[in-house]
């Protein structure tokens, strides 16, 4: 099909482009995911040229009109793109020229690809930003409603995964939270860098028609022009700016997924997931295996990957455009199916994750998780904190000898190790007291962590 295709370029060639060249240099198979949003481009671009009086009225209507059909085609799945057209860029314009003759022509009149494609991301990004926002909110608000539920249920903290001091389930869903507000804010920080418009930068220098910028941003709903034509056309820092908060959410959901993954085991049986998010085994028949929390883990490594990929893509490039900015898609956008992937499923299966309070509750009971409390308690009658360590220190060797917690001492066992220790220590070495006693702002105390959940609910409702 190539040989009979004219190209758009083809003025200055004597032959045509060789055919394993042309697959090679087009983006078509990619960047038509990306054809809304370069119609949306050409729009503006072609009201602008109109208001500065470089297409009439006629013109103007003529090409909004094509542009509406060949977005109807598109929708129809009746264009058929060809690779000797190489890219979106050039298949629309290509369409828009049968469609209504010689005036297609004139909309890139002003324009290069080379600005059009960095304003064509941009729109798409700040697209997918927007959504991936609220799907990370959809996460949050699962994660409230749990943490809400689970606000009293007792479960071991660990610190190099021993365990380590009892905290809440609640607490815990909200360390959660956290790292995904986190993720949320730094998206929209990303959003104000992608939110401005390269159109009118054309190939590198500008043009030299008298162009209406800070219109054609406002069209589009961009922040403003961008400040120089040059980096206009090469800046990709937006994309690796993205890739980087997308690789921070993959790394939280993966360590999600990691603790779901132990906490379902039969050794932990801390939770249980909706048999709708798990598989079985083909030949082991009592199997319910976490396929989703493992997948969601193994995904977040060629999100990394895509950041890798484009910070190496941009790091040897000269100003301003080069082909080598084609490379930039195809990460970019597994990166956003990715994540938005891996968002929805959490999203979806978060609200149903089922605690096993009774677990939790024994596994606390564990590995002495209130020994540091008996420790503030000998502080509070007196006794130096590395006294009191030594002291209980010793009380847990015993422990460990014959099989019991702390807790399941007699006093004058107890005793034997300080006579400071008196019958209000069994409080302190309850998992009720423990947790209760972490009563301030960031404490695992219940009450604090309703109070961090109603906290969080305002702040989400207020922006
Ligand atoms: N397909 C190209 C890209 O993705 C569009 C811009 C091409 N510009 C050029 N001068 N070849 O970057």
């Amino acid at each position: 099909m190539s040989e009979s295709e004219d190209k758009l370029w083809g003025g200055r060639f004597s032959e045509p482009t060789d055919a394993f060249v042309e697959a090679f240099t087009a983006s078509i198979g990619f960047d038509q995911r990306l054809w809304r949003h370069d119609i949306e481009g050409s729009r503006a671009h072609a009201r602008m040229l109109n208001r500065v009086g470089v297409l009439s009225d006629d013109e103007l209507a003529a090409i909004l009109d094509g542009l509406d059909q060949v977005r109807q085609e598109i929708e129809q799945g009746r264009l058929e793109w060809s690779v000797a057209l190489e890219d979106i860029h050039m298949n629309i314009e290509a369409r828009l020229t049968e469609l209504i003759g010689d005036t297609g022509k004139k909309l890139h009149t002003g324009r290069s690809r080379n600005d059009q494609i960095a304003t064509d991301i941009r729109l798409y990004l700040r697209e997918e930003i927007d959504f991936l926002r609220d799907e990370i909110r959809r996460l949050q608000q699962g994660l409230l409603d749990l943490a809400e539920r689970e606000a009293d249920t007792i479960m071991p903290g660990f610190t190099h995964l021993q365990v380590a001091q009892p905290v809440t389930f609640g607490h815990h869903l909200m360390a959660w939270f956290e790292m995904l507000e986190r993720d949320h804010a730094r998206l929209g920080d990303c959003r104000r860098r992608v939110n401005v418009c390269p159109l009118g930068a054309a190939a590198l220098a500008g043009t030299t028609y008298p162009i209406d910028r800070e219109y054609t941003a406002e069209l589009l709903g961009f922040e403003r022009p961008t400040h120089n034509s040059l980096d206009s056309v090469s800046d990709r820092d937006f994309a690796i700016e993205f890739s980087a908060a997308a690789s921070l959410i993959m790394m939280h959901l993966s360590r999600f997924s990691e603790e779901l993954v132990l906490w379902t085991s039969a050794q932990f049986g801390f939770v249980e997931l909706p048999d709708r998010f798990c598989t079985g085994s083909s030949i082991m028949p009592q199997k319910k295996n976490p396929d989703v929390p493992e997948l969601v883990r193994g995904k977040s490594g060629r999100v990394f990957g895509h950041l890798i990929s484009l910070l190496t893509l941009m790091k040897s490039q000269p100003l301003a455009y080069n082909k080598d900015n084609q490379e930039d898609k195809e990460p970019l956008f597994d990166t956003i199916d990715t994540l938005k992937g891996s968002l929805r499923a959490f999203a979806d299966m978060v609200p149903h994750i089922r605690a096993n309070r009774e677990r939790m509750r024994e596994a606390a009971r564990q590995g002495f998780s209130t020994a540091t409390d008996l420790a503030d308690y000998l502080v509070r009658k007196g006794i130096p904190f590395r006294d009191a360590h030594e002291i209980v220190g010793r009380a847990v060797a015993l422990g460990v000898e014959t099989g019991r917690d702390l807790a399941e001492m007699r006093l004058e066992e107890l005793q034997q190790f300080s006579d400071r220790i008196e019958e209000d220590v069994f409080e302190v070495l309850s998992l009720e007291g423990s947790v209760a006693a972490r009563d301030h702002i960031g404490g695992t105390a219940p009450a604090r962590v309703r109070e961090a959940i109603e906290a969080a609910r305002a702040r989400i409702a207020a922006d």
